[in-house]
């Protein structure tokens, strides 16, 4: 937990963005995996983390900005819960660790809010993604399911985004802790790799030390030999020599600051002279994109410059052809690179994707391609100094969308279709890293993880 000063300023901030009404904001609840009582890992809601700080089931929080009054709600432990879970810290004395004063039972909640409604007051609330949470608002404030989203409050979504968009410097050091926790899970799996080994038994390795570290992961893990489907959450292959695995993972801190990495790595001891060409060209991709960051240029300008390392590369083995502007204008380099270069990165990995991505990525003056590939982007806006952002370009062989564009001759003027027969079971190729935007640059956050061919083939002859 951060200082109470903290979250008093962050929640000061937001009484001056948000204008008039109720701010109402619902925490995470355990849910039920297969019966009730036997919950699925518990996660706080991430903007109920940021203002009110307090990482526990049950509780919501109203800010009243007629009186500057906040009040969480929850209930205190019983006898019961003491007993079979055990007793700790009450909600009172957490709430005061984030300098909030007055606490009310969880039971209250729903008057309050219902009072609101009656007297015409504007309930703020934040688009719900929890099942129990819509069904709270829909019963509380009378809006039907299909509508919570729609009728969230712009007002409210644009003050969070505002504030959390720019990483303080206390958060800066926790998401530095994330990515290198995520960076020790990284050399693990590139270390632990071996013919005839699982990918479940990498999978597991890993996820220990998300655990160890006292936190936990920061999204499912992405670990397979067949990096060229996106989020490959299937760990069930046996590694043989020769292919490439693709892990992409991440922990998240005990403060819940999320670190999101990806390597690519040889099963064999060393990358074979294939390998070695497209992940030359995505690491090209990954690092001249990284040295350019800096504020005031358009995220956008950087995915479409990773497009065109791509294709140039592409181009370079004789897989893509013709004019490298046009062929990224056109969009044809998203055969091989299907999705955005990166997106912001904080509490969340996606950092307030519950928010609209649209809020978070991009602007009045930048708005979302409709395009193929970079309609996939998640940021696009201008860069601020403060901003937390994944820089990751990849290049996949995905033989049904192959199939697909060949069967419609789709871009046949920038794809030499014949060549990319022997890539079919290529897989594929991306590299991850996260970086913070200065006031003049740029820093890569946490210790570097191997990345170069050299460096990577060093690791993999590690003999432990
Ligand atoms: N780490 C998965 C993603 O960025 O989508
Ligand atoms: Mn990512």
């Amino acid at each position: 937990m951060f200082s109470a000063d903290t979250y008093t300023n962050r929640r000061n901030q937001l009484k001056k963005d948000v204008e008039k009404g109720l701010i109402l904001i619902l925490g995470n609840n355990d849910v039920g995996m297969n019966y009730a009582g036997n919950t699925f890992r518990y996660r706080q809601d991430s903007n109920f983390l940021y203002f009110f700080g307090i990482d526990q089931a049950g509780l919501a929080a109203v800010i009243d900005l007629e009186d500057g009054s906040e009040t969480i709600f929850g209930d205190e432990l019983t006898i019961d819960d003491v007993i079979w879970v055990g007793t700790h810290t009450s909600i009172s004395e957490m709430a005061e660790k984030v300098g909030v004063k007055q606490v009310k039972p969880a039971a209250d909640l729903e008057k309050v809010v219902k009072a609101a409604k009656q007297s015409g007051k504007p309930v703020h609330y934040l688009p719900p993604y929890r099942d129990d949470n819509k069904i709270k608002l829909h019963q509380w404030l009378g809006i039907a399911f299909e509508d919570l989203k729609s009728q969230a409050s712009e007002s409210f979504i644009k003050a969070v985004v505002k504030q959390r968009s720019h990483k303080s410097a206390e958060e800066i050091q926790q998401m530095e802790v994330a990515v290198n926790v995520s960076g020790s899970m990284h050399i693990a799996a590139m270390i632990g790799a071996a013919e005839g080994k699982t990918e479940a038994q990498l999978t597991g390795i890993v996820q220990g030390i998300a655990v160890g570290a006292g936190g936990d992961l920061a999204y499912p893990i992405i670990l397979s030999k067949d990096g060229q489907t996106l989020h490959n959450h299937y760990h069930g292959n046996v590694l043989k020599e020769g292919q490439l695995v693709l892990g992409d993972f991440g922990a998240e801190t005990p403060m819940r600051y999320a670190g999101d990495l990806t390597r690519t790595f040889p099963v064999s001891k060393t990358f074979t002279a294939k390998q070695k060409e497209i992940y030359q060209i995505v690491l090209d991709a990954e690092m001249q994109c990284i040295e350019g960051l800096k504020p005031g240029i358009p995220y956008r300008e950087f995915h479409l410059k990773a497009a065109r390392i791509i294709t140039e590369g592409l181009k370079g083995l004789g897989l893509m052809k013709g004019d490298t502007d046009e062929a990224v204008a056109a969009g044809a380099h998203a055969l091989f690179f299907p999705h955005g270069l990166g997106h912001m990165i904080g509490l969340d990995v996606h950092d307030m994707e519950d928010l609209g991505e649209n809020y978070v990525g991009y602007s009045d003056s930048i708005k979302r391609s409709e395009q193929f590939g970079t309609a996939f982007l998640r940021l696009g806006r201008e860069l601020e100094a403060g901003f937390v952002l994944t820089v990751e370009p990849g290049i996949y062989f995905i033989p049904e969308l192959i199939d697909l564009w060949k069967s419609e001759n789709k871009f046949e003027n920038f794809i030499n279709y014949s060549a990319l027969d022997s890539y079919r079971d290529f897989g594929g190729v991306r590299i991850e890293d996260n970086v913070l935007i200065t006031e003049n640059g740029h820093k890569v956050l946490g210790n570097p993880v191997p990345k170069s061919i050299e460096d990577v083939e060093k690791v993999r002859s590690y003999q432990g």
